[in-house]
């Protein structure tokens, strides 16, 4: 009986020594410890021992049974490690590697204005609201006291998906969207792509705009006037200031432009801003109350400021940037100058 375990452990010894991979390791496992294995079957014949020889060739079976296991162990830690170092060697990463040439991208100019603004009136405790491309006539035009046949609209003649729904000719839109579902106080920022029937360096079929909404009680033109020279010190320097000029909007009344000092010849006059030195940057005014009304708010105990700022028209403003055209053919020399 001895002699036959012998011969097993030396056997398995040399098979375990040999096996090259995980898979024929536990293929030996089976053969000699599992259910059916050699070792199971010799724990199994104990019973036809003489009682007397039991405990001597027990002990050894058990002996067997451990240099079995423990050896099998050993070797599929071995075989594991390889194969994890085989892996890593495989996957390692060249860390004297140039990328010099790998290209890497940057943000587009617009991005970054759209960042820099949503990031100041944020700070000054305005949320950011979004709204569909495609849009209702009643919240592009009508709640905005443009009705059908208004003649403003000819300005923002669009595309139309149908009788009522259109590609949005500004974000204005959102602002009709809001108040219409929430109660006042409302203080948001919108930025988001506008369509239009226009093309030369300076206007472009699709642009992006920030629309801006405060609705409160007791809201002034001087509230907007204050809010929007911070805003223009923040977004081009503390020297910065403010004209408005009036202006005609359906939903504000009064309308006002807004002009900024020329922030390349702080308003001696240069070519940026046809030596007048003030740069127009955006429109504004004091919420029309019928819009207050037609979208559920109260005109005798709120009053709203409003204004809309075109992205590209400030990225050409404070980059230099002669034509809208530019933004939008992604030359990618033009790109990488924004790294
Ligand atoms: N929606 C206007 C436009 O696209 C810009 C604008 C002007 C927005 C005055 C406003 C505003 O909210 O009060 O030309």
């Amino acid at each position: 009986m001895k002699e036959k375990i012998n011969q097993l452990i030396e056997q398995a010894t040399q098979r375990i020594k040999e096996s090259q991979d995980v898979n024929s390791i536990n293929d030996l496992k089976v053969q000699y410890l599992g259910k059916a294995g050699e070792i199971t079957a010799l724990l199994k014949g104990m019973k036809d021992v003489p009682n007397e020889q039991k405990p001597e060739i027990g002990k050894y079976v058990n002996k067997a049974r451990d240099t079995i296991t423990d050896l099998i162990q050993a070797k599929m830690n071995e075989l594991q490690q390889k194969a994890m170092n085989a892996k890593m060697m495989k996957e390692q990463i060249d860390i004297t590697y140039d990328e010099k040439d790998a290209t890497r991208g940057s943000l587009h100019p617009c991005t970054l204005v759209i960042d820099e603004v949503l990031d100041i009136f944020t700070g000054m405790g305005f949320t950011v609201a979004n709204g569909p491309e495609i849009e209702m006539d009643k919240f592009n035009f009508q709640l905005l006291n443009i009705p059908k046949d208004h003649p403003s609209r000819d300005m923002q003649d669009t595309f139309y998906a149908g009788e009522d729904l259109l590609l949005r000719t500004q974000t204005s839109a959102v602002q009709a969207r809001t108040m219409i579902n929430t109660k006042p106080p409302i203080k948001l920022v919108c930025p988001g792509k506008v369509y239009r029937p226009d093309y030369d360096a300076t206007h472009s079929p699709m642009f992006q705009q920030i629309e801006g909404l405060v609705v409160d009680k007791h809201v002034t033109l001087c509230d907007l006037k204050g809010l929007l020279e911070l805003f223009a010190q923040k977004l081009f320097n503390e020297k910065t200031k403010v004209r408005f000029r009036p202006s005609y909007f359906p939903f504000t009344e009064p309308s006002v432009e807004v002009d900024v000092t020329c922030s390349v010849c702080h308003g001696v006059g240069c070519r940026i801003c046809k030596g007048t030195g003030w740069i127009e940057i955006l429109g504004a005014g004091v919420v029309n109350p019928k819009v207050l009304d037609s979208c559920g708010i109260d005109s005798t105990k709120y009053s709203g400021l409003a204004f809309g700022l075109g992205v590209e028209r400030i990225a050409m403003i404070k980059y230099g940037i002669p034509d809208i055209r530019i933004l939008f053919e992604n030359d990618s020399r033009f790109l990488k100058s924004f790294k």
